[in-house]
């Protein structure tokens, strides 16, 4: 199973990538997870994307793409991955077809998370995410079972420096300029399938396994 999510921040890409990976023992590879981790971890990539990121705008294709090359050949036992936050240009999409193709591999899906702007800002900014283990909450629609902290690891959950009015709205205008076009892109290959994301967090995941039953893909 090889799915790529694709759709504006905060519309719940990660969250369900999430979801379905542990259920399905799939690799969840998150874009942003993993380029945090690299801050985090002070290497050259992480020194290089720290601001870029802080301010909302996009870390340069090649050395995303590099990145995650890396991270798709290392993906273990054949079962597959989901590719969340990537790709999000047009020349990262070609990149990726490309490294793919001489692979010999195939992307089984795209899932576009369609979701409102409001129902984005609401998410975006009552996020709260584990330091840790990356897993995200919301302080009113998936609170922890203890105020603050995480329920797997009991670690205090921060707010992304990326989760502030400013910074989201610019996001939102860099998803526009940026990566909506991968809508088309996708849409002209006949790979692209959009699910409603503005329901709750049940009824999109029912609707994602739905939608990879109707598709044949196994999990
Ligand atoms: P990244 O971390 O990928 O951020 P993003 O795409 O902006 O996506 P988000 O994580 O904000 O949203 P999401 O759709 O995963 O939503 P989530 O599930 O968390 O990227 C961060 C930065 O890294 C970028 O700005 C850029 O600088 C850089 N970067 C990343 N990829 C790059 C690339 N390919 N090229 C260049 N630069 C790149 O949900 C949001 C909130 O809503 C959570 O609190 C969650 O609990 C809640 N929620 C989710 N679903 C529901 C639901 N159905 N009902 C109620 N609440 C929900």
């Amino acid at each position: 199973m090889k799915l790529i999510f694709l759709g504006p921040p905060g519309a719940g890409k990660g969250t369900h990538a999430e979801n379905l990976s542990k259920q399905y023992q799939v690799s969840h590879l998150a874009t942003g997870d993993i380029l945090r981790r690299h801050i985090r971890e002070k290497t050259p990539l992480g020194i290089q994307a720290k601001d870029t990121i802080e301010r909302g705008e996009l870390v340069p294709d090649t050395l995303v793409n590099q990145m995650m090359f890396a991270e798709i050949q290392q993906v273990k036992g054949g079962k597959g991955f989901i590719l969340d936050g990537f790709p999000r240009t047009i020349g990262q999409a070609d990149a990726l077809s490309e490294f793919l193709e001489s692979g010999k591999m195939k992307i089984d899906a795209v899932v576009n998370f369609v979701a409102s702007e409001s129902v984005i800002i609401d998410r975006l900014s009552g996020r709260r995410v584990c330091p840790q283990c990356n897993r995200n909450y919301h302080i009113h629609n998936i609170p922890p079972k203890k105020e603050g902290l995480c329920d797997r690891c009991g670690v205090a959950l921060i707010q992304r420096k990326d989760d502030q009015p400013e910074t989201i709205r610019h996001r939102l205008e860099v998803y526009h300029k940026e990566t909506a076009a991968l809508v088309d892109y996708y849409k002209k290959k006949k790979w692209l399938h959009d699910v409603n994301a503005d329901r709750e967090v049940g009824e999109v995941l029912a609707a994602l396994k739905l939608l990879f039953e109707r598709l044949k893909i196994s999990l």
